[in-house]
């Protein structure tokens, strides 16, 4: 546990220390200005033995670091106050502090402060973390406490006395990400949290009542445990109020009742006109005809292509591309039992089982008209041509006009996206870090793959993302959809596939070799952190502002150990390396395509990743890891103080 701490410690040492050389940062002077103000701040405190070498004699800071107990340096300047557990007791002189223009972070946790909250609105818009917890702080806190602090991001008041209502202006803070409030007395309901960024707020152990508002329903249940009448997502619901039921329950019946009747008649004359319909087929119909229905009853067969296409069936041949696979024709798909798979940015895909065996997955392209027949037959065979573990092989395809459809084998155990994703079932466990490590492993080894056999194009994969990673019984993965860019109408590629969300294109029209090792650094983080990558819901180049939020939110503000996934099992001893892994993601998604890596740099980096940290890892870094030792240290707080 212990070395887990101190890795995850080094790490964030190490990668603000990339912060802070990344930053252009004037050396603030006025040491002596500050040490007076500080003085000042610890003639009102009580029992403070532990600030003894509090001396104006000492300097405060140089460069980074702090020659007083407590204080926090960023070149050269007092960012962040940490006194925590010292028996500090007194009075907290905000006042004092509004002097320390580089002031970040205050921390008085742990300590045995009473009274009422410090006014800490004081100290205006540039604090983002504040840390009050364990004291004994008590009585109800103004509405208005943390008003204008627009910087504010983490807030921390647990295990105090407080009571009273929630304040509002705590739930309206534009930016806020985590809050602690349990362990207190509030009471009350629950204000509507207006950030967007919410990742943590507790409010368990209070007297809390009435409905969770929807700003908090991802939350998990434990933020709420220990009131005395919450209720709604995540929670049980809310039970409706019993004075309204009668009027309104009666006329909702009766509309139902009504919409019901008009339902099944109409429902009782298409029938009627359909078995008629079916009569009449019936008679000229091929002895297939049953097994056609099966496909028919989707919407996406009964389009006039389609039907043209299966009347003629008797005489479509698949074309296949490879030469050890057993054969079958298009009539054996249909005579196949069918299941739709879904239908994604392309167009539907089907699951076929062949009366002779094996499973085949159908996928039909309506965008395909980018080449002509030949060129596409070449295409495809070169395609066919592919061997590699980690690729899903094509093995036939079919030519028309309108319409593509390639066939490639099924794979059982679904994407990785439906795994991050789609949990049917929450008892289900999710992915553990070793089976993620050897997901990305195989990911890295097919694009590398394809960056080989396909050296002349810009985006050998172009559509790599979490639903087109498939995995294997043994979960194994195996890249889809790759290599399709040169076939793809233009206009529909930029509307859906994966590359063109990347930043180069959003904002400049263009992609390059390195935009794919772009969609496979979001792919490393949203495998790591199980968050989904919202920008690809939208289509076009709207996804953007979406995309960089979410890249921002991960890759700059969660730098620390509480990104990752919390279905991820097996994370013991490998902390290490998950934090190498989420630092490769992000140098793979820098939108600085000059400073991106490229593709072998990005293989490399992950070919070297193991499940266990080694012990070299530690020891080396141990002890510089020893003086960020609480959470109100992280990296977080020192790159805000670069930022702003
Ligand atoms: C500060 O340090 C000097 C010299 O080390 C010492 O003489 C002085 O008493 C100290 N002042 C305080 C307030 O502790
Ligand atoms: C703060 O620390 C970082 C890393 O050592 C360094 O790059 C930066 O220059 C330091 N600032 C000062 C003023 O020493
Ligand atoms: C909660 O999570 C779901 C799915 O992840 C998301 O669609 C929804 O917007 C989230 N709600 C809030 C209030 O964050
Ligand atoms: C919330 O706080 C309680 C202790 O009051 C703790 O048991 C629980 O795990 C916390 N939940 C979250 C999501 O932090």
């Amino acid at each position: 546990m212990q070395i887990m701490a101190r890795t995850r410690r080094t790490w964030n040492w190490l990668i603000l220390l990339v912060h802070v050389a990344l930053a252009c940062f004037v050396v603030a002077s006025g040491d002596l200005e500050e040490a007076e103000t500080l003085l000042k701040f610890k003639e009102s405190l009580s029992d403070d033995i532990a600030l003894s070498n509090w001396n104006e004699s000492i300097s405060l800071c140089t460069g980074n670091e702090s020659h007083w107990k407590g204080l926090m340096c960023l070149n050269g300047a007092v960012f962040g106050l940490q006194l925590e557990g010292m028996g500090l007791r007194g009075m907290i002189n905000i006042e004092a502090l509004t002097k320390l223009p580089n002031l970040r972070t205050i921390s008085f946790m742990n300590n045995a402060f009473d009274g009422p909250m410090p006014q800490v609105k004081e100290l205006g818009g540039a604090l983002r973390g504040l840390f009050l917890s364990g004291n004994k702080f008590s009585g109800n806190i103004p509405d208005d406490a943390f008003t204008g602090m627009k910087s504010l991001r983490r807030v921390y008041l647990e295990n105090n006395e407080f009571t009273g209502k929630i304040p509002k202006s705590l739930a309206k803070l534009p930016i806020l990400a985590d809050a602690g409030l349990h362990g207190n007395q509030f009471d009350g309901e629950i204000p509507d949290f207006v950030s967007k960024q919410l990742r943590n707020v507790n409010l368990s152990n209070n007297r809390l009542q009435g409905p969770i508002p929807d700003s908090l329903q991802n939350m998990s249940q434990s933020s709420f445990s220990g009131n005395n009448g919450l209720c709604g997502k995540p929670l049980d619901p809310c039970k409706s109020k019993k004075k309204a039921i009668p009027k309104i329950a009666i006329i909702i019946v009766a509309a139902a009742v009504v919409a019901l009747a008009a339902i099944i008649i109409a429902w009782c004359i298409l029938r009627g006109r359909r078995t008629k319909k079916k009569q009449l087929g019936q008679s000229s119909a091929k002895p297939n005809k049953k097994e056609l229905a099966n496909y028919k009853q989707h919407k996406e067969y009964q389009s006039p292509g389609r039907q043209e296409t299966y009347k003629k069936s008797e005489s479509v041949k698949l074309d296949f591309v490879r030469n050890e696979r057993e054969r079958f024709d298009l009539q054996d798909l249909l005579r196949a039992s069918a299941e739709v798979l879904g239908s994604g940015s392309f167009g539907s895909s089907y699951k076929a089982k062949l009366l002779t065996g094996p499973t085949m997955v159908v996928k039909r392209f309506r965008n395909m008209s980018n080449v002509g027949r030949n060129e596409f037959h070449e295409y495809m065979r070169r395609l066919g041509g592919l061997s590699h573990p980690n690729l899903l092989p094509l093995v036939a395809f079919y030519y028309k006009k309108g319409e593509k459809l390639l066939i490639t084998d099924f794979v059982k155990n679904g994407s990785l996206a439906s795994h991050l994703h789609g949990k049917q079932n929450p008892n289900q466990p999710g992915l553990d870090w070793p089976t993620r490590l050897r997901i990305i492993k195989g990911v890295a080894r097919g694009l590398a793959y394809l960056y080989k056999e396909f050296p002349s194009q810009t985006l050998p994969h172009g559509h790599l993302k979490s639903s087109n990673v498939l995995l294997d019984q043994n979960f194994e993965p195996l890249l889809a959809d790759y290599a399709l860019v040169p076939v793809i109408n233009k206009e529909h590629a930029q509307q859906f596939m994966a590359a063109y969300k990347s930043p180069e294109f959003t904002q400049h029209d263009r992609t390059t070799k390195k935009t794919d090792v772009w969609s496979l650094g979001i792919l490393i983080l949203e495998m790591l952190t199980g968050k989904f990558p919202a920008n690809y819901l939208k289509q076009g180049k709207g996804g953007n502002a979406d995309l960089a939020a979410w890249v921002n939110l991960v890759v700059r503000e969660e730098w620390t150990g509480e990104v990752f996934d919390k279905d991820m099992k097996g994370t013991k001893n490998g902390e290490g390396e998950m934090l190498k892994l989420l630092k490769i993601g992000m140098c793979c998604c820098e939108w600085n395509v000059e400073r991106r890596w490229d593709l072998t740099v990005a293989v490399k980096k992950i070919e070297e990743l193991k499940e266990r940290d080694s012990d070299e890892d530690y020891s080396s870094y141990a002890s510089e890891g020893e003086m960020y030792s609480s959470r109100a240290m992280t990296d977080e707080d020192f790159s805000f103080s670069v930022n702003g």
